[in-house]
């Protein structure tokens, strides 16, 4: 249910009225029953704002707004690229909930309004009463830091901080709802109607998925399949898990999720170099398991994490390493650890023991890995495909393996259970409008989502154009879905597919040269309406890539560099312009 935008200090307009009554005369699918009459005109308006970009702060948006409903409060759940500034500026009871992206970035969705308050003319913010929750995880460098800038910036203009920030890890479930039983009240405070006991209809509450993180579905792996050559220079697969039993549903542009465990031989290499035997029985989640259980299940073993370097440093004594873990040195420790796991800072320093206590004591859980959907669930409703590039790799004299796409490649079978579970991407969707043109940008991997997009177009029987920009390291190789997209192409779903295979010349080639190369045709597939997707990794091609775009449409639609910026905007407002990147 999407409420009106609702100003704090104007008088209600009759729709708006209209949507508050509608609301508490539970005429909505959010229905209140409730003894008590509230005074519609009267009632507090909280709004709950989401910056999110693969649906948690989404989900936490949505659990706030149950609460704040039990406590005679209206909730208005938006995203932050549905409020503009002005509206914004205006409000009086805000819950900002974001995630943190990119080096320490804004999701995507967030950045526009991000920037508008950024600016230097902003009017204070007196009347607005705020708390912010921040959505994140410890091992990147810039925890949770994209809270960190909207709870400065709010304070800065003069917003009243009702309740510190909370910055969560990739756990975020259990501060999230202390944050929010805490928040609602205080946001409740003094509002008629605060203190009722509302009972919100569980029927009509947001559903929750039947699987989840903590509840992962066990599904069977049907197909294991090389896409790249077997002479490629890297290992990307193609990966089909059954639903079966599941009731589970997607839809394209999903992420599916893999909770992993990890290589044997990697634990049984760990055990020993700690001096362990395994066999040692340990306290872990309310229940006794063996150091290798628990190193095979619960924790990450190959990303070292902060605590674990710090007990390193300090039994080692190293002076690199000590010095390396100073604040001011964040670029080269990542520098050091590029390559480098828990196991080699274990080789590297061999004179230390832990007792198992002690060791499990530094790690960090084991966690899932995220994974475009590379299937439609309308053509596939049974199964959910994944193209996956297995990260493999030698260094420190030992050949290094990712722990879930090296899990899913060598440790699955068909006797395995892959515990899976779904995270919606509700803004990269193929267009509802068939007739409109879709633009796709996504090399290596990248290709995934654009595979169900495809399939998915061509279910719909949709008449708008497609056109693919498809990249990777040689053509001989490593032309993932060569003979379903010629296919697609022969068929007419496909209208163009533009290629860069970066490494079969000397000079490199990527696809935003190839989006140049036909600039002006892109501009004109926009400018019919064209929806320009891109998909794969986020920190040096999808940056060069929306570097191109922003040059095609300054050329191309004769635009200054702030009409081009405007556009840009534009398309991102209309979600025509969205991004799954990793
Ligand atoms: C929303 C989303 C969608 C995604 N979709 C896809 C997808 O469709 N397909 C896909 O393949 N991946 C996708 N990913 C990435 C995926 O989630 C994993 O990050 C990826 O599979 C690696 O995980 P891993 O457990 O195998 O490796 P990890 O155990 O996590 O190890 C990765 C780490 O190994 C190190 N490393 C990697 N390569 C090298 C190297 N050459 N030299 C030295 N060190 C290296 C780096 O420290 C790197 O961070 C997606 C991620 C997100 C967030
Ligand atoms: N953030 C992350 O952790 C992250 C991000 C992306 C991918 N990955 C992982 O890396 C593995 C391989 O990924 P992948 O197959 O998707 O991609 P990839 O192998 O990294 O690259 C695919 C193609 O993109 C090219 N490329 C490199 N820099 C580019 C740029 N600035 N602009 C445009 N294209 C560029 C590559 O060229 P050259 O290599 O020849 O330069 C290659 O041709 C996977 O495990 C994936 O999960 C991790
Ligand atoms: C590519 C990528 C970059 C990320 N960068 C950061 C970061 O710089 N700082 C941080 O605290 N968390 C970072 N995160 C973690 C996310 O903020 C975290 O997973 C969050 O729960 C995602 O919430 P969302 O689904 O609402 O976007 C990153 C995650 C990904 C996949």
């Amino acid at each position: 249910m999407k409420a009106p935008f609702i100003p704090n200090n104007a008088p209600f307009s009759d729709t708006q009225k209209a949507w508050i009554s509608g609301f508490f005369a539970g005429m909505h699918s959010h229905m209140l029953k409730s003894s008590q009459a509230v005074d519609s005109s009267q009632a507090r308006i909280l709004h709950i704002l989401y910056g999110t970009q693969t649906g948690n702060s989404e989900s936490v948006a949505n659990d706030a707004a149950e609460i704040a409903k039990s406590h005679g409060l209206v909730p208005s759940v938006k995203g932050l690229d549905e409020i503009e500034i002005a509206q914004f500026l205006s409000l009086e009871y805000v819950l900002i909930i974001t995630s943190t992206y990119g080096d320490g970035e804004m999701p995507d969705n967030a950045e526009m309004l991000w920037d508008a308050l950024s600016g230097s003319d902003v009017p204070a913010l007196d009347k607005m009463k705020y708390s912010v929750l921040a959505l994140g995880d410890t091992s990147y460098d810039k925890f949770c830091q994209a809270g960190i800038d909207w709870d400065n910036r709010l304070l800065a203009l003069g917003a009243q901080r009702l309740l510190e920030r909370v910055d969560c890890d990739i756990d975020y479930e259990e501060p999230a709802e202390t944050w929010i039983a805490e928040a609602i009240p205080l946001m409740a405070d003094g509002a008629e109607g605060a203190g009722l006991v509302v009972n919100v209809d569980s029927q009509a509450q947001v559903e929750k998925p039947a699987y989840h993180r903590k509840n992962p579905f066990p599904a069977k792996m049907l197909v294991n399949r090389l896409l790249t050559a077997e002479n490629s220079s890297k290992e990307t697969r193609h990966y089909e898990i059954s639903l079966e039993g599941s009731g589970l549903s997607y839809e394209a542009g999903d992420a599916l999720c893999v909770i992993p465990t990890n290589d044997p031989e990697l634990v049984a290499d760990i055990t020993k170099a700690i001096g362990c035997s395994g066999e040692e029985l340990e306290p872990v989640n309310d229940q006794h398991m063996t150091l290798t259980q628990a190193l095979t299940e619960v924790f990450e073993i190959k990303l070292p994490g902060k605590e674990f370097l710090h007990e390193v440093a300090n039994r080692s004594g190293d002076a690199e390493l000590n010095e390396l873990l100073e604040a001011q040195n964040k670029e080269k420790l990542a520098d050091y650890l590029w390559g480098r796991d828990i196991l080699d800072l274990l080789l590297q320093f061999p004179k230390m023991e832990f007792s198992a206590a002690e060791f499990l004591a530094l790690l960090k859980p084991l966690q899932h890995r995220a994974y475009s959907i590379s299937s439609s669930g309308k053509k596939y409703p049974e199964s959910v495909h994944l193209t996956v590039a297995s990260v493999r790799y030698d260094s420190f004299n030992r050949q290094h393996k990712g722990v879930c796409s090296t899990y899913l490649a060598d440790l699955v079978d068909e006797t395995t259970d892959v515990r899976i579970f779904f995270t919606p991407n509700k803004s990269f969707r193929v267009p509802e409008d068939n007739t409109l043109p879709v633009i796709m940008v996504g090399p290596g991997t990248g290709i995934a989502p654009f595979r169900a997009f495809l399939q998915e177009r061509q279910i719909r029987n949709a008449t708008g154009k497609n056109w693919l920009f498809f990249g990777d390291r040689n053509e001989a190789t490593d032309f993932i879905y060569r003979e379903e997209l010629e296919d697609m192409k022969n068929q007419g779903i496909l209208h163009k597919l533009d290629l860069a295979f970066s490494r079969d010349q000397e000079e490199k080639i990527y696809v935003q040269d190839r989006m140049q190369e036909h600039g002006e045709e892109l501009f004109a597939w926009l400018e019919e309406g064209g929806y320009f997707f891109v998909c794969g990794d986020a920190y040096r091609m999808a940056k060069d890539v929306d570097r191109a775009l922003f040059d095609i449409i300054a050329k191309y639609g004769n635009k200054s560099a702030i009409e081009a910026a405007d556009y840009m905007n534009m398309l991102k407002k209309e979600k025509r312009y969205v991004r799954d990147v990793y």
